[in-house]
């Protein structure tokens, strides 16, 4: 009945629009220039807001053969038969490598303040300790300079999942605190190198995507399935190796570098927002992230994640937590999706509400769409932690991108996604919650890791063929964003 109504409804608005007037008809087309209405309500940005965008070594660089770099596990998972879509590698990717002039050209064009790139550690040290190669670094100098000459702030991350695959051979990778040692050497050598022009740091991307996805379902590399003992251990032995890095940093860098981590915690958010519902859902951040950030932000673990995992806790020492708690300047915050939290009155005084099928999602089905995420979880990290520094260092959707005729690319999706998106980021910063950029993910088309080339992130469309990129609308909308430094 209510398809029925509505749909005659539509039948009804279409002729009307086709007979109306046509100041109506060009106002609906978009072809009048319109004056704000008086109780326009812009939403602004403080001034000085970071717009920015980012990606990553192994998943636009290429040259995997290049300069003495040493493979990572990157390479040979995406090798091996059967862990990939198509069997896609990141062999060539954006070809980023030798193309990095013209895409700084290309991010300059769109106005962005800052760029997020992340550092291949198997290009820095081939072996993953040892002997550093002075070729793979000077890829980072040039990047650098190239940003730095365009007006574009440098923000490194140093680690973004491609592991030094010597140290998987070696000591099993991050089963072993000897990687998290590593780390840390490699990490205070990187900034040694980079911080008279890098001003900020990320030591680890997304500790729970490598951990779970790469550890305990195998389906990330290493592709290894440990039982959940295993699974803690090398969960510490990630925010151990966060902690080392800080404190290498802080040895290493030009006085005032800045430190921080791009991790995606788990953006709680009330069902409802009502007090009881919101209490709950702040309960829920420190509890769900309890092995990652709030480990991180308060150099422990919390009783209640001791208590849930028994046996199969990780083993420590006061040092690691001493140095997991490490000081840090900013939080950065990767978003995509959000964990909708409503109040109970269970001991623990929060349930976790699952998706109903029915949930609208992005291409990736693992995309659900859940703007309020990112209002919730920086409000939530600046009010239990005190953090008074946020970025958002990555946010954005997967689409069915596809090239009209005339070489345009309509993701309406996408734009549609990114402005909600940042209108809830607007209400956080409007409230005074201390975010101070965002990095659109990606900047780019790029490997979308075991989703290969088929799941595509970029507001560039990028035909992987010829290497021509390609605004889409996204890039418009964003570059607008940029300009009036606002939601457009
Ligand atoms: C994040 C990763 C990033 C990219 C996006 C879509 O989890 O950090 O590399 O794959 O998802």
């Amino acid at each position: 009945m209510f398809n029925r109504l509505s749909r005659r409804a539509f039948a009804r608005l279409a002729s009307a629009a086709a007979l109306a007037p046509p100041a109506l008809r060009a106002l609906a087309e978009g072809t009048a220039a319109q004056a704000p209405a008086a109780n326009h309500i812009a939403l602004t940005f403080p001034k000085g807001f970071l717009w920015g965008s980012a990606t990553a070594s192994y998943q636009v660089e290429g040259a995997v053969n290049e300069d003495g770099r040493g493979p990572s596990i990157w390479d040979v998972f995406s090798h091996t038969p059967g862990k990939t879509n198509d069997g896609d590698t990141g062999d060539v990717a954006n070809d980023h490598y030798h193309l990095y002039k013209q895409d700084v050209a290309l991010m300059k064009d769109l106005g962005l303040k800052t760029y997020r790139f992340s550092v291949s550690w198997s290009r820095v040290f081939p072996q993953g300790t040892g002997t550093p190669n002075p070729k793979g670094l000077d890829f980072y100098n040039r990047l650098v300079d190239e940003l730095l000459a365009a007006n574009i702030q440098p923000y490194c991350t140093l680690f973004h999942w491609d592991l030094p695959q010597a140290l998987e051979d070696k000591v099993g990778g991050w089963q072993s605190r000897e990687t998290s040692e590593a780390f840390g050497v490699y990490a205070g050598y990187v900034a040694k190198n980079l911080s008279d022009r890098v001003k900020h740091f990320m030591t680890l991307n997304e500790m729970s995507s490598f951990v779970d996805i790469g550890y305990r379902d195998g389906r990330h590399a290493p592709g290894l399935k440990l039982p959940p003992a295993g699974v803690n251990q090398v969960r510490h032995h990630a925010v151990l190796a966060h902690g080392l890095a800080v404190q290498a940093i802080r040895a290493n860098a030009k006085p005032g570098t800045k430190v921080g981590l791009a991790e995606n915690a788990e953006a709680c958010a009330p069902v409802i927002e009502t007090p009881d519902h919101i209490a709950a859902a702040r309960k829920a951040m420190r509890e769900v992230n309890a092995g990652y950030l709030t480990a991180v932000l308060e150099g422990k673990y919390t009783d209640a994640y001791l208590e849930h995992h028994g046996a199969n806790a990780p083993k420590f020492t006061a040092a690691d937590m001493k140095a997991i708690g490490s000081p840090i300047d900013f939080v950065g915050l990767n978003n995509y999706t959000t964990t909708w939290v409503r109040a109970a009155t269970t001991p623990q005084g929060y349930a976790v509400v699952p998706a109903p099928d029915s949930y609208p999602h992005m291409m990736s089905p693992w995309l659900r769409i859940g703007p309020q995420g990112l209002y919730w979880a920086p409000k939530f990290i600046a009010e239990i932690w005190g953090v008074k520094e946020i970025y958002i260092t990555e946010n954005g959707a997967s689409s069915t991108d596809k090239l009209t005729p005339e070489g345009q690319v309509y993701d309406t999706d996408r734009v549609m996604y990114l402005r909600n998106y940042l209108t809830q980021l607007h209400r956080a910063v409007a409230e005074g919650v201390p975010v101070k950029g965002y990095f659109v993910w990606s900047f780019m088309d790029n490997y979308e890791w075991a989703d290969g080339y088929a799941y595509r992130f970029g507001i560039h469309y990028v035909d992987f063929k010829t290497q021509k990129r390609t605004p889409k609308l996204s890039a418009h909308f964003y570059k607008e964003v940029i300009s009036r430094n606002g939601v457009a």
